[in-house]
């Protein structure tokens, strides 16, 4: 493995794994890490001379411990990380399940942070590293069946802004992605309107391109984002009434 491979971690399917392959496809050395061992192997089979399968469960301590430790032995590693594993449960509030909330919690932003920990002091000590954490758009702001989902959201966006900040001059980069709606295993079994729905090819060459550069934030589709974000700004009196009427029936 060189130092100018990509890990990404929650490759097995949808988003990640198309990643994967379009790094692949031009060339690039990737890990890929998700707990399906046969998922994984299935990707490899498409460029097993640059596609290289760790498996990991990000909700296991030892399994992104003996991960971290086997990627970055020797000063030696991936230096960039995609942060893409991420579970989704609709939840609403006839169906309010602490259990659900926490089990999505530990994998979309536990896992995140415990990947962090093992691999940030590896990119402080040489001072270069890219940490790229996928959030959602559906963490800007609280909407109706996310009661699970979206606070795991809010509170990576919230970690990803503090972290760039404190990181500012240390040579090591974080990444923001938000993508809205895509489909992926993920949304094949929601049965209310996406709006402006993606194909899971245009979105992994949107993350791409984004990660090419240097802005905090790679969102797409951005119209969404836009429209989300702009709700975001009014003030809640007017903005939780529209999410209301927007979002029912
Ligand atoms: N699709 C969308 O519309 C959308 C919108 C906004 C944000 N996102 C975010 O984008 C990311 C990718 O989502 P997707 O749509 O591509 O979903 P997906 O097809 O369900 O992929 C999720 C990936 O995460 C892995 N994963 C889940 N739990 C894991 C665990 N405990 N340890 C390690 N890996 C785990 C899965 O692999 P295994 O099950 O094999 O472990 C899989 O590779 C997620 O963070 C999601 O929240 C998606």
């Amino acid at each position: 493995m060189t130092n100018n491979a990509i890990w990404i971690v929650g490759a097995s399917s949808g988003i990640g794994r198309e990643v994967a392959l379009q790094y692949a496809d031009k060339g690039v050395e990737v890990i890929i890490s998700a707990r399906s061992k046969e998922k994984l192997n299935e990707v490899v089979t498409f460029k097993p001379d640059l596609i290289k399968s760790v498996p990991l469960d990000v909700m296991d301590e030892c399994s992104v411990k003996l991960a971290t430790y086997q990627l970055f032995a020797d000063g030696e590693g991936p230096k960039t990380v995609i942060l893409n594993a991420g579970a989704y449960a609709p939840m609403s509030f006839d169906h309010f399940s602490a259990d659900k909330a926490m089990e999505v919690m530990d994998v979309n932003y536990s896992g995140v942070v415990r990947l962090i920990e093992r691999i940030l002091p590896h990119y402080l000590s040489d001072g270069s590293g890219k940490i790229v954490v996928v959030a959602s758009v559906a963490g800007y702001q609280g909407l109706p069946l996310s009661l699970a989902y979206g606070p795991t959201k809010a509170a990576l966006i919230n970690l990803c802004e503090a972290l760039r900040v404190e990181l500012m001059g240390s040579g090591v980069t974080i990444q923001l992605v938000n993508p809205g709606f895509v489909k992926t295993p993920l949304t094949a079994g929601n049965n209310f309107p996406m709006p402006f729905l993606m194909e899971v090819e245009d979105a992994a060459a949107s993350m791409i391109k984004g990660i090419e550069g240097n802005a905090f934030e790679i969102t797409f589709p951005r119209r969404f984002a836009y429209i989300l974000k702009f709700i975001r700004m009014l003030p809640y009196v007017i903005s939780l009434p529209l999410i209301r009427k927007g979002t029912s029936g």
